[in-house]
C-alpha cells in the first residue's frame, strides 16, 4: 500500500475522533506514523491499523474498510481531476476504474497494490464488478463505489453475490442503478 493510503486513513481518524486517537492506534500497530505519499508500505501494516481501529471503537472490521473507501473517493477526486470526463455517467466512470485510471495509476506508481476488476455490462442500469485482489479488500471497494455514487448524484443498491473472504475466487459486486 502506498503512503497516500496511510495519510488519508489517518487524516480520517484525526477529522472523526482526534489526533490521540490516531496516536493511539499508531502505538497498538506498532507503527512510528511517518508515511511518505509515494513509498510502499506493507499491507498488513494497515490491517494493524484496522484491527486496532476495530478494537478500540467495536465497529466491524467490514464496516471501518467500507467507511474508509467512502472517505477517500472525494479525496482521489480531488487530486485526479482528470479522471472525471464531463457528462460521465456513474456506471461509465466504473468501466474506466480498471480500464484506464488503475492503468494509469500503475504506470505513475509502480508497485501499487491495485486490484482488478472483470465487468459483465448487464444493460443500462446494471452492472455486475468482479473485484480480484490477494488484498481482499472488496469492502473497500464497496465503499469507493458509494464514495462514487454520491458523486455522480445516482442511487444504486449493490449486491455482494459472492466473496473472496468466503474462497469464491472474485467478489461479485452487482449494481442496479435508477
Ligand atoms: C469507484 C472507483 C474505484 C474503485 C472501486 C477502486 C478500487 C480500489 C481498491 C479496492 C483498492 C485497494 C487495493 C486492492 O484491493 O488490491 C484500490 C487502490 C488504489 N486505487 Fe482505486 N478504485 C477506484 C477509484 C480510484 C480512483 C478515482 C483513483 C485515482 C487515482 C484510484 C487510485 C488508487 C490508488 C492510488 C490505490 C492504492 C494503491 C496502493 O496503495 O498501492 N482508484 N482501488
Amino acid at each position: 500500500m502506498k503512503g497516500i493510503v496511510f495519510t488519508l486513513l489517518g487524516d480520517m481518524v484525526e477529522e472523526t475522533f482526534g489526533l490521540e486517537v490516531w496516536d493511539e492506534l499508531l502505538t497498538t500497530a506498532n507503527l512510528d506514523g511517518v508515511f511518505i505519499t509515494t513509498e510502499t508500505y506493507p499491507d498488513a501494516d494497515l490491517m494493524a491499523l484496522v484491527a486496532a481501529a476495530h478494537e478500540k471503537s467495536g465497529i466491524p472490521v467490514n464496516d471501518l474498510v467500507r467507511a474508509f473507501g467512502e472517505y477517500m473517493f472525494p479525496k482521489f477526486h480531488e487530486s485526479n481531476p482528470g479522471f472525471f470526463l464531463e457528462g460521465q455517467t456513474l456506471k461509465e466512470f466504473l468501466l474506466s476504474v480498471d480500464r484506464v485510471i488503475h492503468v494509469e495509476v500503475r504506470k505513475l506508481h509502480p508497485g501499487a497494490g491495485l486490484p482488478e476488476f472483470a465487468y459483465k455490462d448487464v444493460d443500462d442500469s446494471e452492472l455486475t464488478m468482479f473485484y480480484r485482489s490477494p488484498r481482499q479488500l472488496c469492502m473497500l471497494a464497496e465503499g469507493l463505489i458509494a464514495g462514487a455514487a454520491k458523486h455522480f448524484n445516482t442511487e444504486y443498491t449493490l449486491e455482494h453475490r459472492t466473496c473472496m473472504h468466503d474462497g469464491s475466487d472474485s467478489c461479485e459486486l452487482h449494481l442496479t442503478m435508477a
